[in-house]
Formats: structure tokens, C-alpha cells, sequence
């Protein structure tokens, strides 16, 4: 009897107070992963001068977590735990969160990043540990030769690049085109390079190629600008990133250059016109996603996203969902946790149907799917054209 009494004392005990007292003083943060959870990392750009695609990106991974996890999780039961560093759109940064999230956390597979740069810097951590790490929105086609445990869920610049040539040629009817690019940028680069090719041996010419330091470095374009406009494009292409395109449109246009600009998904972020404001009217970017498509996959996560969020997505937030999705299907498929087994799941997927386009895997761990071209009108980003792959 004293026992039994000891026993229910005990049990009061731990019920009521020492559960509660570690609960109040441990706070929810730092409990321990239920050793059940299924652990993903997930690095990206919170802050600094790319911050919309870390936040979107990673609004986009948690929507489709709690889809997955609300639904039953995982693996018979288990729920998916993410563990998310922030990169501060710096180099450096995203080999040491990497590096963390796979030796101390434990990390079964990592999403990220967007910047090409960035994923560049990450995959050969991933790959030598045999974790596959999945880029939402990595358009650089070095990232994926980086081995084969690194995946991507969106097109690659060879494809954007030649999207943005063919459209400056055939729907602008320009003939010669100033390109300024991001020279700290990989994808950057390589998509000048790309769009210089298509253009260029389609008839057209490159009158002006000049470059300046982005990641927030250089404020102040007018030096290139100025040659830019003896040069007498019939458009600019900056395939850089939205802080430094937004400042570039201001000062383009202060200078009296009256051409329309063009760029890559990097513009792709409600910053871009804050930042640009009407400079940039009746200019084009080409990227994954518009909220104005009528696919009901799409309407449908637009109202989730914004029920959630309170904004409306860009390009980021659904790329994010996608492949937070599909990791999730080949954990499944793969029935284990095992890096290899992941791996090979991911290699194998066929016809997915993404928010952002279906998706399938191709050898070199690609997503072959339509790029959408939209044209900047006051704070909107109106669709122009779909072009498929
Ligand atoms: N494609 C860009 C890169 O590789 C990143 C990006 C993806 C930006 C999607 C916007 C939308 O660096």
C-alpha cells in the first residue's frame, strides 16, 4: 500500500511539477529532438542583402512540413524536426552552418540554398558526408556537378539564359543589348555568359559588357551606366540579384537611359520594385513562378501561402515547398533515414507535380521545367509569357 502511494506521489510529481518546472525553465527551444523526429537542415540567407530569399524560401519549407507532418509525418508516424541556420548572404557562412548541421545536428539531409555562390560553397560538405542537399533555387549549372548527392528542384541558366536572349530578340526586337553583371555573383556570370551566347549567335550584338561587386558592396552603378549609354542599347541585361538591380534602374533611369532592362530570377523578390520603385516599369525578368497563373496547384498554395504568411509568394516560397516536397516523398520511397538510400530516391523522381511545374530528376540531378517571363508595372510583376523547356 505505502508503495502504490509512493508510486502516485511520484507520478504527481513528474506530472505536475518536474515536467512543467524543466518545461518553464528549459523553454521549448532547446528541448531535445524526440528521438523519433526525422531531422532536416536547412541553410539560407535570413538576413543581409539576398534576406527575401532565405525568408521565402524557408516560409515555403515550413508550409510544406507542417503539410507533411499534419498529415501523419514520415516513415510510418515520424515528424519532420528543422534545424535552419542562417547564411547572412556571406560567403563563408554557409560551409560553417553546413558543417554544423550535419555533424552536430545530426542532419539526415539539407535544403538549400538559393545563390548559386552559396550552394557552391555548401554541396562538397554535403557530398563527402553523403547527406543529399536539395537547392530550391540554384540556377548555376556548376552546383549539381558538384557530385551526386546534390539535387536542385529548379531550371538551369543555360536554359534561363537562352529564355531572356530569345526574348530580347524576338519580342523587344533588340539588337544590341549592354550587359552589367555581378562579378562576386556565380550565377551571375554564368547567366551573361549564357544569354551572350543565345543572343549573339542569333544576330544580335553585345555593344557594352561591364560589371560591378554585388552583395551589397557597390551602391553607386553611374560610372558604368554612363558607358553603358554612349553604347546606344536597345535594352540592359543585369542578371544580378533585386538589391543591386532596384538601384540600378534608379540610377539608369536618372541618367536619362530610357531602354527597358531585363534580368534573371535573382529580381525575383517583393523588394525589388521597394527598392526600384518606378524605374523599373516596363522592364522584364524571366523566373519560376507568378501569382497570376490560374493553375489551381498554384491558387491553391497562393491562398495557403497567404493565409499563413500574409503576403503574396514569389518565385522563392514555392521552389522552397517543392523541394522540402520531394525530400519528403523520397524519405519515403527510400524507407530510411540513410543518406544513400535518400540519395538514390531523389535520383529516381518522375513526374512530380510541383507547385512550380512537374518535376522530374533528369542524370545530371536537374528539374527540367517552363521558365514564366513577367513584366514589372508599379509594385507588380504581371506574367507575359510561359516558356517551356
Ligand atoms: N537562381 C539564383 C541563383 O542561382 C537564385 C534565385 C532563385 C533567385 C530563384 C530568385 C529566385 O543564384
Amino acid at each position: 500500500m505505502q508503495a502504490l502511494k509512493d508510486g502516485l506521489l511520484m507520478n504527481i510529481f513528474t506530472r505536475y511539477i518536474l515536467v512543467p518546472f524543466l518545461l518553464a525553465t528549459a523553454g521549448p527551444f532547446v528541448l531535445p529532438a524526440s528521438a523519433q523526429d526525422i531531422v532536416v537542415g536547412e541553410f539560407a540567407s535570413l538576413t543581409g542583402s539576398e534576406a527575401t530569399f532565405g525568408v521565402n524560401s524557408s516560409n515555403g519549407v515550413e508550409l510544406a512540413k507542417e503539410e507533411i507532418n499534419n498529415a501523419g509525418g514520415l516513415l510510418g508516424g515520424r515528424k519532420i524536426k528543422i534545424v535552419m541556420e542562417d547564411d547572412q548572404s556571406k560567403p563563408g557562412q554557409p560551409s560553417a552552418a553546413v558543417k554544423k548541421l550535419v555533424a552536430s545536428d545530426n542532419a539526415i539531409a539539407i535544403v538549400g540554398e538559393i545563390a548559386s555562390s552559396r550552394s557552391l560553397e555548401a554541396a562538397p560538405i554535403c557530398q563527402n558526408a553523403k547527406i543529399p542537399m536539395i537547392s530550391p533555387g540554384s540556377t548555376n549549372p556548376s552546383v549539381t556537378e558538384k557530385g551526386d548527392y546534390i539535387f536542385r528542384v529548379c531550371f538551369i541558366d543555360p536554359f534561363q539564359g537562352t529564355v531572356m536572349a530569345k526574348f530580347a530578340l524576338d519580342n523587344l526586337h533588340a539588337k544590341k543589348i549592354a550587359i552589367l553583371q555581378d562579378v562576386k555573383s556565380d550565377y551571375s556570370k554564368g547567366l551573361a555568359q549564357f544569354f551572350k551566347e543565345y543572343f549573339t549567335s542569333h544576330g544580335g550584338q553585345i555593344v557594352t559588357d561591364l560589371s560591378y561587386t554585388g552583395g551589397g558592396t557597390d551602391k553607386d552603378f553611374r560610372a558604368q551606366l554612363t558607358k553603358i549609354k554612349t553604347g546606344q542599347p536597345d535594352a540592359i541585361f543585369i542578371p544580378g540579384y533585386y538589391t543591386e538591380a532596384g538601384l540600378i534602374a534608379k540610377q539608369a533611369r536618372s541618367l536619362g537611359i530610357k531602354v527597358p532592362l531585363l534580368g534573371g530570377d535573382g529580381w525575383d523578390s517583393p523588394k525589388l520594385t521597394e527598392i526600384g520603385g518606378a524605374a523599373l516599369d516596363g522592364c522584364y525578368f524571366s523566373t519560376h513562378f507568378s501569382v497570376q497563373d490560374k493553375n489551381p496547384k498554384v491558387q491553391d498554395f497562393v491562398k495557403k501561402y497567404q493565409a499563413k504568411f500574409h503576403a503574396l509568394p514569389d518565385g522563392m516560397a514555392p521552389l522552397g515547398y517543392d523541394a522540402m516536397m520531394i525530400l519528403g516523398q523520397a524519405i519515403n520511397t527510400a524507407g530510411s533515414t540513410d543518406g544513400t538510400k535518400i540519395r538514390d530516391a531523389l535520383a529516381s523522381v518522375k513526374d512530380y507535380p510541383g507547385v512550380t511545374g512537374n518535376i522530374t530528376i533528369d542524370e545530371k540531378r536537374n528539374a527540367k521545367k517552363a521558365a514564366v517571363v513577367l513584366e514589372v508595372k508599379g509594385s507588380k510583376a504581371n506574367f507575359v509569357a510561359s516558356v517551356p523547356p
